[in-house]
């Protein structure tokens, strides 16, 4: 994932690479959607990836089409698990009348993103929304799991055991009902990166954060699914997410050359740029559809 870009960045936790959890984790007010304000408030830097509808390069069309696919298979129950605000859950609970979900993340501002969310969309009374880490988790299983950018919350990390897509994998079918779909947003190598191109990502970043898509697409085969759907995010969702996760701040950075928290706003906002300027054309996100045999 990523460190601390905006959605999928491997190295730093697992899943997008500079955005994916960072972001909304140090935000006053979390990403997404409408409901969430640009600014935490007057006078303030806007939080990195407020305004956000989903937290990853992912369409409006793509999600559409997700939708329309996991809909067709009628779900009575949706895992989410590091779901952030569930901007997919709750699309897909809106198509499927009467199907259950519960996300699980620990960030607690974007869980309350969520739960508002569901209010104002009448679906507050069929999605639960849990503060609790993923890791091992005892829910489940459903028909359907989703874990889109957030491999690492099913995926002990530490200085002996790298993030590991494989263990990601094996865990997601444990968690699906047979018969069932699971989607997984994932990190991949679009080409094996130089040490040129992964000096200028994240820190640390390794040729061996991420698989190739064949890699990956091979892992999710070996821990028991067939692949019904492989997808990437094009070079437009990524710009758009990416410079989405920036905008306001970079506006409000504008405005603001002197105010008191300019310099740490501008120090993290360049960074952030500047390490996904370096992994942009090397790190895709893949979107599997997988279905677990037998
Ligand atoms: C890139 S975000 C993706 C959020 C959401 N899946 C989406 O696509 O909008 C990664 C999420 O994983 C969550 N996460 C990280 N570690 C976790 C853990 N151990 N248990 C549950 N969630 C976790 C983060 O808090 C963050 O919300």
């Amino acid at each position: 994932m990523i460190e601390n870009s905006s959605a999928v960045t491997p190295s730093a936790s697992a899943g997008t690479p500079g955005h994916a959890t960072t972001p909304s984790a140090s935000a006053a007010v979390p990403p997404g959607s409408a409901a969430a304000s640009p600014a935490a408030d007057a006078g303030q830097p806007p939080n990195l990836g407020a305004g956000l509808t989903f937290h990853g390069p992912l369409s409006e069309d793509r999600a559409a089409r997700l939708i329309g696919r996991l809909a067709a298979a009628g779900p009575g129950t949706v895992l989410d698990v590091g779901c952030g605000w569930g901007e997919l859950l709750l699309r897909v609970l809106d198509a499927v009348p009467g199907a259950k979900g519960t996300g699980i993340d620990i960030n607690a501002a974007d869980l309350e993103l969520g739960r508002r969310l569901a209010a104002e969309r009448g679906l507050a009374d069929r999605v639960e929304y849990v503060e609790e880490s993923a890791l091992g988790t005892t829910r489940g299983p459903a028909d359907l799991v989703l874990c889109l950018g957030s491999g690492q919350a099913l995926c002990p990390t530490g200085p002996e055991s790298p993030y590991d897509p494989a263990v990601v994998l094996r865990e997601l079918r444990r968690l699906v009902r047979p018969g069932g779909r699971v989607v997984l947003g994932e990190g991949f190598w679009q080409h094996t990166p130089t040490d040129a191109e992964l000096a200028r990502m994240w820190p640390g970043a390794h040729a061996g954060d991420h698989p190739t898509l064949d890699a990956l697409v091979d892992l999710a085969v070996e821990a028991g699914f067939r692949p019904a759907w492989i997808e990437t995010a094009s070079a437009e969702e990524w710009e758009e997410f990416e410079s989405g996760y920036r905008h306001a701040t970079e506006v409000w950075l504008a405005a603001h050359p002197d105010h008191p928290l300019a310099a740490e706003t501008r120090a993290r906002v360049d960074r952030q740029r500047t390490q996904w300027l370096g992994y942009r054309s090397v790190l895709g996100i893949a979107y599997l559809t997988l279905v677990p045999v037998g």
